[in-house]
């Protein structure tokens, strides 16, 4: 089986931020690996635009060097990546001014592809780059643009961007990336939802005891202390990533696997969270180890009350899942990167064998990231004679294993969601309405804290967060996974 490469149209796409960190780390190696996948017809073009005076030469010397750095497997093939150079060029640009307008206007306009404009730069100039390529002619029904998260930092600043950017383009011109919506894992949450008989009749309040969802990362905040600081778990990770994993797992089938069918779902869960109550919530930050600052020495900031770390019980108030907490925990400086959704179904309400203890459960765990896969608790008789004992064991599922080469290496998140951008599927993008819901459900918990003065308790580097959080899943007789990958 080898897997399938869909074409797609001739496209010409302008990066704002072209020289930026993801630009160089994911935009450009991800459109690189998509060439050598043969999904960058010829006539398609890629213009750079930021502020740094370059020209069309000095670009694509920058842009090799990134992908020699980021490009993984594909970045030796010189001949390709020559190519692929050929198809890039360059406008110096001045956001908020008139410098590089035309110029880029010229390159673009009144050329007959699908025309993208990536906003790769802080979410302040979003409105600035809006405004100006509908005054330079380049907002038409032919252009689409892409913006990155954070995607405000509450619902008045998300409903301003949102506001600015309507102006001059419609809902269905706009791609809000989250980009955990473009990993493989992620997509599969609702193959395996919706493509199978056998989970879906069992997936609601009457036969699911609780949901687990755990982004883990060992990583610290690094150098981006001074944005982290600002924002926190809560922000950088819960109100669009979390969210997003929780809105999959819970959703309703959508009629069809199109863009308003699946956002229109996802935002009736958004809709029906309940709000959370502050003992339902644990905060933490990370102390130092052997490599890194505790957090407050990495944010240089010896009394800052944001967290790395935040662990919470949602309820969601609807006929499917009324009753059915969904806990949901995030951290920096964990003690491994591992991303989980674990389905925890109820026991068994009669046991017909005599010799067995009980408290037996299947337990379905989707692994997200590394080590994608499946794994599906049951129970069967402990092997040899003297009665049936029973146990748990579990059916393990490897992707990379069932799948052998034809899983081959799947495409970074970005580079799908650009490719959709192209191919105009917004199914994998956030609705307007879906950022604001999430915001307006996120400001209560994050104001909460500001105005009690609420302090994020410390943890160890490498351990599995704050004690508290054990505690909270404790205090309703259940316990969290262990983080391990
Ligand atoms: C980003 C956050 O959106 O997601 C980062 O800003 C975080 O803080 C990252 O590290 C995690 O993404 P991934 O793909 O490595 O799980």
């Amino acid at each position: 089986m080898v897997s399938r490469v869909i074409p797609v149209e001739a496209f010409d796409l302008v990066i704002f931020g072209g020289t930026g960190d993801l630009a160089r780390r994911k935009i450009l190696p991800g459109l690189f690996r998509r060439f050598c996948a043969g999904q960058m017809p010829a006539e398609s073009r890629i213009v750079g635009a930021a502020r740094s005076q370059m020209d069309g030469a000095k670009y694509r010397e920058f842009v090799a060097e990134a992908i020699a750095e980021f490009g993984g497997k594909v970045a030796s093939d010189a001949e390709k990546l020559a190519a692929f150079l050929q198809q890039l060029d360059y406008v110096p640009i001045d956001a908020r001014g008139v410098g590089g307008w035309e110029e880029l206007a010229d390159k673009v306009k009144g050329r007959k592809f699908v025309r993208a404009f990536y906003f790769s730069v802080a979410p302040g100039l979003f409105g600035d780059l809006a405004e100006r390529l509908h005054h330079y002619g380049l907002s038409d029904k032919a252009s689409r643009i892409v913006v990155e998260k954070p995607f405000g930092r509450d619902l008045a600043t998300a409903q301003t961007l949102n506001a600015s950017l309507a102006e001059h383009f419609n809902e269905d011109q706009i791609y809000r990336i989250d980009h955990y919506l473009g990993k493989e894992t992620v997509q599969n949450l609702m193959a395996v939802r919706f493509g199978n008989m056998l989970f879906e009749p069992l997936w609601n309040s009457q036969y699911v005891d609780h949901i687990q969802i755990t982004v883990a990362e060992t990583v610290g905040v690094g150098t981006r202390g001074e944005y982290y600081d600002k924002s926190g778990a809560m922000r950088d990770m819960v109100q669009n990533h979390l969210m997003q994993l929780l809105c999959l797992i819970a959703m309703e089938p959508p009629a069809k696997f199109e863009p308003g069918a699946v956002r229109d779902e996802k935002l009736k869960v958004i809709r029906a969270l309940d709000p959370v109550e502050p003992h339902h919530i644990v905060r933490g930050q990370y102390l130092s180890d052997d490599e890194d600052p505790s957090y407050r020495e990495g944010v240089n900031d010896p009394r800052s009350k944001t967290e790395s770390y935040v662990a919470m019980k949602v309820g969601i108030s609807n006929w499917r899942w009324a009753g059915t907490p969904f806990y949901l925990r995030t951290g920096k400086k964990l003690a491994e990167r591992a991303s989980e959704i674990t389905v925890v179904f109820k026991e068994l309400n009669h046991s017909i064998f005599d010799d067995d203890e009980g408290g037996h459960r299947n337990v379905l765990s989707i692994r997200l990231q590394p080590n994608e896969g499946i794994t599906l608790g049951v129970t069967i008789k402990e092997p040899g004679p003297g009665g049936m004992r029973l146990i748990d064991v579990p059916l393990d599922m490897s992707f990379a294993e069932a799948l052998g080469d034809a899983g081959g290496d799947p495409p970074d998140a970005y580079e799908r969601l650009i490719m959709d951008v192209i191919r105009g599927n917004q199914t994998l993008f956030m609705r307007g309405d879906e950022v604001e819901a999430a915001w307006e459900w996120t400001d209560p918990i994050i104001n909460g804290w500001t105005e009690r003065g609420d302090v994020p308790k410390s943890y160890e580097s490498g351990s599995d967060g704050p004690g508290d959080a054990a505690t909270m899943l404790a205090r309703d007789g259940r316990s969290w996974r262990a983080i391990k990958t």
